[in-house]
This record gives structure tokens, C-alpha cells and sequence, in this order.
């Protein structure tokens, strides 16, 4: 079938989508070159492959929690088919497929200003939908990304992600609460999460920090941008790829990012977990996108609290990754007096974690937090001794 990319109200090119795979095998037409989804045009030429992988992307992960039950109960419909129920329409950005001759407009469709279905939330929470016989597949949860349980809900006419906790002490709901209050406190631009339950089990909730007139651009598709040269390291082609594109205060965010994933002891910043603000009507960039998804820290899937975890993106050891950063100056330990207590009361509300336990991240975060006040100690002395004559 075939459909016209759109970003907002700007027709981009034409495609040919195949109506059993949902994937995208021609494209044709091209309109406005610079509204593409970063990485399709390479110099002069469309790449079909980056467009379609581009396009598949944004279908739920196979990985999912539950996804698999889901999709039994919408016979047997594929996650990239979802796609193309809902035109593709996302909440974090501004790109949807109209199909050809239909006249659709973004202002009657997008999911920023228009309501969007319960239903596909609801299967995705494991529920049958309240009418299976009137189905919408018309939700932003079709187009969202991450392997844990979630689901887009309208309060009071603002959109909220709940998203669920995984394993024994489903804990990353408390861990995106304390991430919060950690970044609340030393002043990092951040996603704000709270707490909520639905079916007596907790959830984390928080905001679209994306509106009708901006998008996100994760760090994956900035680092796809230019080829790595071998002598360039992951952070420093990042870097480099942000220069290219002209995102300026990079460095300092990104140092601001490492620093609270240190304390966190996060595993999982991958690049698809940070990224990138830019105005989706005139491209300009904005700057870094605030820190949201630190849920997958605090030795939230192992019993040995304290002991070393995996870091991404850049370095696989957190005490090696931290030493990319060259300027704590903004770093007040002072604001994490009261901190301790403040993880310890966030965690008090999880079932599953014991006294122990809670006693224990609290202790292991303060260390790492003291860790980072000795490494700017060092950072200072370091840059006093390098500006003497
Ligand atoms: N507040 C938000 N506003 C807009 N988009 C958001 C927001 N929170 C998350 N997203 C988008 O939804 C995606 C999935 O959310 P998130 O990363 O929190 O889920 P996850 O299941 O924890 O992911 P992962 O598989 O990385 O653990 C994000 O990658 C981002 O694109
Ligand atoms: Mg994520």
C-alpha cells in the first residue's frame, strides 16, 4: 500500500509499505529532503534499508513484557502491522504515514492534541479491552519503545508513561523516583517520575516531556550519523557527530548524565536511552534531551547490593566510564545531605524489598555519591596544577 511520510504537516516522500509485514520496500517522490528521519539520506541518495530499519524501530520490541500474550488477543496481528494502525503516530515525535488519497491532516490525528484509544494500553496490561468488539488500535502504544510492561495514559489532558517494574523486587519504578529525587537535587534537567499502582502493583509515572512542537532524537541515530574513524573513541564520535549536526552543551550534559548513572550504578544507558531535543517544524536543535529511563540501576536485579554492575554507553565498567568526565564544578555533595533518608522512605514502599536490602542502597549510594566529591577534589587540583605557568 502506499503512504506518504509526513513530518507534521510536511509531506516528505512517498513509500510503498507491504500490507502483510508492514515493512517499507520503495520509496519514491522525495519532497523534503532535510525533514527525512536523520540518517536516511546519505550525501545525495535515499538508503531504502536505513528508512525501513528506521520504520520497524519504531514497532514494540519483541522483547517486550507480555507482548506476546497481546498480540494472541489481537489475532495474531504483528508488532510492525501495529505500526500502521495507529499512521505511526508516536509521542515522541512528529512523524506519521498518511495513505495515499486520504487526505488526512496531523492536526486531526496527532496523539499530542487528540485523544488516543485505551484499548491496545489495556492488552498490553494484560487486560481483554472493555469492547473487543469496537477495537482501536489508534495509541501511541503501538509506536513505544523498552522491554518493560508500559502503557500512555491522558490526565487532566496531559499524557503520562506508566511503565512497570521487572523480576523479584520489581524495583525500577522506586529506582525512577529516586533518580528523580537525586537529579532534583543537584540541579540535572531530568524527567520527573512518581509512584502509582494499578492492579496493587507499583508503576512509575511521568510526563511526555515532548510537545507538538518538538521531537526526540535518541543518541543512536546522532552516532549512526558519520562512520567511526578506529582512532576515535564511542564518546568522542559522539562528540564528534553532535559538532557535525551543531548540538552545542553536549559535554556538559553528558558529564552531568555519567555522574548520576555512577551513583545509580545504572547498567543500561544504551543510545537509545538518552538523546536529543530539536523543534520539529524549523529542525533547529534544542539541546539535550532531559534524563528519563535510570530505572535499570541500584543492583535492581541482584541480591549482592554494592558490588560492581555493567556500565553503558561508552565504557563498560562504571568506575572506567566516570572518568570520561572533566568538569564536577556544578557537583554540590552538600545537596545530598538527607539523601540516604530520602531512598530510604521511596523504598519503603516496595513490598518487595526487605529492611536489609534498602539499608543497603542507601549505604552503597552515599559511598558512590562521596566517590564523586573525591573525584572532583582531584578534577579541581588537577585543573589548578594544569593552569600553572
Ligand atoms: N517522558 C517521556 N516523554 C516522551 N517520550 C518518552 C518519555 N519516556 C520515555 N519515552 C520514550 O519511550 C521509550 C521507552 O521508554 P523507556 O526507555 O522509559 O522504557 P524502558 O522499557 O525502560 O526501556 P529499556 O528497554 O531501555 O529499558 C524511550 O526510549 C523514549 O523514546
Ligand atoms: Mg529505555
Amino acid at each position: 500500500m502506499d503512504y506518504t511520510l509526513m513530518h507534521k504537516n510536511i509531506p516528505v516522500v512517498d513509500m510503498e509499505i507491504l500490507s502483510d509485514t508492514g515493512r517499507i520496500i520503495k520509496l519514491y517522490n522525495l519532497v523534503a529532503p532535510e525533514h527525512l528521519p536523520l540518517g536516511v539520506l546519505k550525501k545525495t541518495e535515499m538508503s531504502r534499508k536505513v528508512m525501513d530499519e528506521w520504520w520497524t524501530g519504531r514497532s514494540i520490541p519483541a522483547s517486550r513484557d507480555g507482548i506476546q500474550e497481546a498480540l494472541a488477543k489481537l489475532d495474531g496481528v504483528s508488532t510492525s502491522l501495529l505500526v500502521t494502525k495507529c499512521y505511526g503516530l508516536s509521542l515522541s515525535d512528529q512523524y506519521w504515514v498518511s495513505p495515499k488519497g486520504s487526505g488526512l491532516l496531523w492536526s486531526d490525528v496527532n496523539f499530542f492534541t487528540n485523544d488516543f484509544s485505551k484499548d491496545m494500553g489495556e492488552i498490553l496490561f494484560g487486560y481483554d479491552p472493555l469492547d473487543a468488539a469496537h477495537l482501536s488500535l489508534m495509541s501511541p502504544d503501538n509506536t513505544s519503545d523498552g522491554w518493560l510492561k508500559k502503557k500512555w495514559i491522558i490526565t487532566g489532558g496531559r499524557r503520562f508513561l506508566m511503565k512497570g517494574g521487572s523480576g523479584v523486587f520489581g524495583q525500577e519504578p522506586f529506582n525512577e523516583v529516586i533518580a528523580s529525587a537525586l537529579m532534583r537535587r543537584l540541579g540535572v534537567n531530568h524527567v520527573d517520575y512518581t509512584l502509582t499502582q494499578s492492579d496493587k502493583k507499583p508503576y512509575s509515572l511521568c510526563e511526555n516531556f515532548v510537545t507538538p512542537n518538538t521531537e526526540l532524537i535518541p543518541a543512536w541515530r546522532i552516532k549512526e550519523l558519520l562512520k567511526r574513524d578506529n582512532r576515535d573513541s564511542e564518546y568522542v564520535h559522539l562528540m564528534r557527530c553532535c559538532d557535525t549536526l551543531g548540538i552545542s552543551g553536549v559535554a556538559g550534559a553528558i558529564d552531568r548524565m555519567l555522574t548520576i548513572d555512577y551513583i545509580i550504578a545504572n547498567e543500561d544507558r544504551h543510545y537509545n536511552n538518552f538523546g536529543f531535543i530539536r523543534d520539529a517544524d524549523t529542525l533547529k536543535w534544542l539541546g539535550f534531551a532531559p534524563i528519563y529511563d535510570s530505572g535499570t540501576s541500584l543492583w535492581y536485579n541482584t541480591r549482592y547490593v554494592g558490588t560492581a554492575t555493567e556500565s553503558k554507553p561508552f565504557k563498560k565498567n562504571s568506575d572506567a566510564q566516570i572518568r570520561l568526565v572533566e568538569d564536577l564544578s556544578w557537583f554540590d555533595l552538600g545537596c545530598l545531605d538527607g539523601f540516604a533518608d530520602e531512598c530510604r522512605q521511596i523504598l519503603s514502599q516496595a513490598d518487595a524489598i526487605d529492611d536489609e536490602r534498602r539499608e543497603a542502597i542507601a549505604d552503597a549510594v552515599i559511598k558512590r555519591s562521596e566517590r564523586i566529591g573525591l573525584l572532583q577534589k582531584e578534577l579541581t587540583t588537577t585543573s589548578v596544577i594544569g593552569n600553572n605557568p
